[in-house]
């Protein structure tokens, strides 16, 4: 089994370490019942799972639910990104859902970062809990250099990366999301004050080796799992090369072999 820091204590996340990554599962599915299947069958050798857009718009706060039934951490990819008020009501009502991780998008500014980790402290003392690990959303992997430049972001996404994961761990962010590309220009900025979890992650195997996806689907920067390890990844998000293998267990013993031993 996967060892796993404690989210009851924050200081148990040592950032940009030489650690195995965290894997965490991306249930991206409108079915609860496929989710908690996923869940089930995983919560042995995975202890985090996200609940995305997709399963939270058709099953709700049940959702946020099924990880804790299995032993499991649930990390809430909300990617709340309104004004500070509305962001940090919204963090709050996560808190009391028992989130274990939520996220941002860094591009609503560090006021309203700020916020949002303002709200889940009280609201976790309020609780008795450890607020959750506010991770702020910088560059998506999906975004192709051509578009970034469309949207007038300039044509270099590691640098607006890096900008942006600055702003938001200066404003109290616990980590950011990025791509690995970008890893290292970010933890030069951040250095260890921060946790960086990277999605868009694709297993080095072909069909049959595990990897449910020849190619990288809508990702467009994408990376092996030894890559987002070896760039100092702290947590790796994988959803369709483990939901849609033929055999999901399978798909997530291959992913964690494929980041190597646990260090
Ligand atoms: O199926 P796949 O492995 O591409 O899933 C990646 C997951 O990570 C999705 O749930 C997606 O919403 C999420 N994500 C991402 N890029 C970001 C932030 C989150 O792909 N920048």
């Amino acid at each position: 089994m996967a060892m796993v820091a404690s989210p009851q204590n924050h200081s148990g996340f040592q950032a940009g370490g030489t650690r195995r990554p965290e894997l965490v599962v991306a249930l991206d599915t409108p079915s609860l019942a496929k989710a908690e299947e996923w869940v089930k069958s995983l919560a042995g050798l995975v202890h985090w799972f996200k609940v995305g857009l997709e399963l939270y718009t058709a099953a709700g706060p049940a959702a946020l639910q099924l990880p804790p039934k299995y032993g499991g951490y649930v990390f809430w990819d909300a990617k709340l990104h309104d004004i500070p008020h509305t962001v940090a009501e919204a963090a709050r009502q996560a808190v009391r859902a028992g989130v274990k991780m939520l996220t941002v998008h860094a591009a609503g500014g560090p006021a309203m970062v700020a916020a949002a980790v303002a709200a889940c402290r009280e609201e976790a003392a309020v609780q008795g809990r450890t607020p959750p690990l506010v991770v702020a959303v910088t560059v998506l992997t999906s975004l192709s250099t051509e578009t970034l430049v469309q949207l007038g972001l300039g044509a270099d996404p590691a640098r607006i990366g890096a900008m942006w994961a600055l702003l938001a761990v200066d404003a109290g962010a616990d980590g950011v999301v990025a791509a690995v590309p970008d890893v290292a220009k970010i933890r030069a900025q951040v250095g260890r004050r921060a946790l960086i979890v990277t999605p868009g992650i694709r297993p080095a195997g072909g069909p049959g080796t595990g990897a449910a996806t020849d190619g990288p689907d809508d990702q467009v920067r994408v990376a092996t799992p030894a890559a987002a390890r070896a760039a100092g990844s702290d947590f790796v998000v994988v959803g369709r090369p483990i939901t849609r293998a033929k055999d999901p267990v399978q798909a997530a013993l291959s992913i964690l072999t494929e980041l190597g031993e646990p260090g």
